[in-house]
């Protein structure tokens, strides 16, 4: 991990000579937001949608941000993915406190710090489990801020899984680094409506796209946990994990049906759709 190339306040480094502030925000308080970029044979997938979206949290958090200068960084990182598949991450902080405090100062300069990791994308279904979402109520902020993830992901991990299923009062929410999709008992495609409280997937974005006016069409709406005991196939949605079936849902009775005809065609769909976006990527 020595030789990731990474960047902090416009200057290129390696991952590891990167010396940040303890009293960076970031730090302290997870008053930070970030991006995770696909690159696929060295071309983004969507990076125009993943800028919008972190104008987006940036705004929302009160964040003043040249994103002229955040594309031209991560452009510059994504050089050194040239041929190759990766992911940038790209994390922009408050800035740097000059004594830990929660209220900040109003001239702090944000702090810019990114990193291109060449990456596999893998493909192998997953096992998760059901868990409340205890989260607070602006997960449409692309945070770091992310310890209730985190500590429902470990309680997960010591049961075996890769990832949670998350509801409020019974109705889906996301996961814990994705969100989710799934045919109900009816053969519909189901998957939670844009609010607080989940984040709005790019990836989510391109397979509700690619189904449009299909006979798979994507219900967005309220999904109740019960659905899950009859479905057949349930899946989730991330920049690094692209679209991935789950094994098992621990909470539930669900039983994943391998072999699915309908996933197989949304998978091809997704595909062509990634395809597409990849031939008029930059
Ligand atoms: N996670 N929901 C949450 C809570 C996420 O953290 C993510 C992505 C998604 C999917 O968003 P997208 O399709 O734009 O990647 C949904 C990234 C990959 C991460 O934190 O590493």
């Amino acid at each position: 991990m020595t030789d990731i190339p990474a960047i902090y306040q416009g200057k290129l480094n390696t991952l590891d000579q990167i010396k940040i502030s303890p009293l960076s925000r970031a730090y302290t308080f997870s008053d930070s937001i970030y991006e995770v970029i696909p690159y696929f044979l060295g071309k983004p997938l969507c990076f125009q949608q993943h800028i919008d979206r972190m104008v987006e949290s940036a705004k929302l958090s009160g964040l003043d941000v040249d994103f002229q200068l955040v594309s031209v960084e991560m452009k510059e990182l994504a050089k050194t993915l040239v041929g190759q598949d990766g992911y940038i991450y790209f994390q922009i902080s408050r800035g740097v406190d000059l004594i830990r405090s929660h209220l900040y100062q109003n001239d702090l300069e944000v702090e810019r710090f990114g990193y291109a990791m060449p990456f596999s994308f893998a493909s192998t279904p997953i096992s998760a489990m059901l868990c409340e979402d205890n989260r607070w109520a602006n997960c449409n902020i692309k945070s770091t801020s992310l310890l209730g993830n985190v500590l429902l992901m470990n309680q997960a991990k010591a049961k075996g899984c890769q990832e949670i299923v998350m509801h409020r009062n019974g109705y889906m929410t996301e996961a814990g680094a994705s969100n989710v999709f799934y045919f109900d008992q009816a053969g519909v495609i189901r998957t939670s409506a844009l609010n607080e409280n989940i984040l709005p997937g790019i990836t989510r974005d391109i397979l509700i796209k690619a189904l449009k006016n299909t006979p798979y069409d994507i219900t967005e709406g309220s999904c109740s946990i019960e659905d899950f005991d009859y479905s057949p196939c349930i899946w989730i949605s991330s920049s690094t994990k692209g679209i991935l079936p789950l094994t098992n849902l621990i909470g539930t009775k669900y039983k994943f049906q391998e072999n699915h005809e309908g996933y197989k065609d949304v998978l091809e769909a997704f595909n062509a759709a990634m395809q597409s976006h990849l031939e008029a990527s930059e």
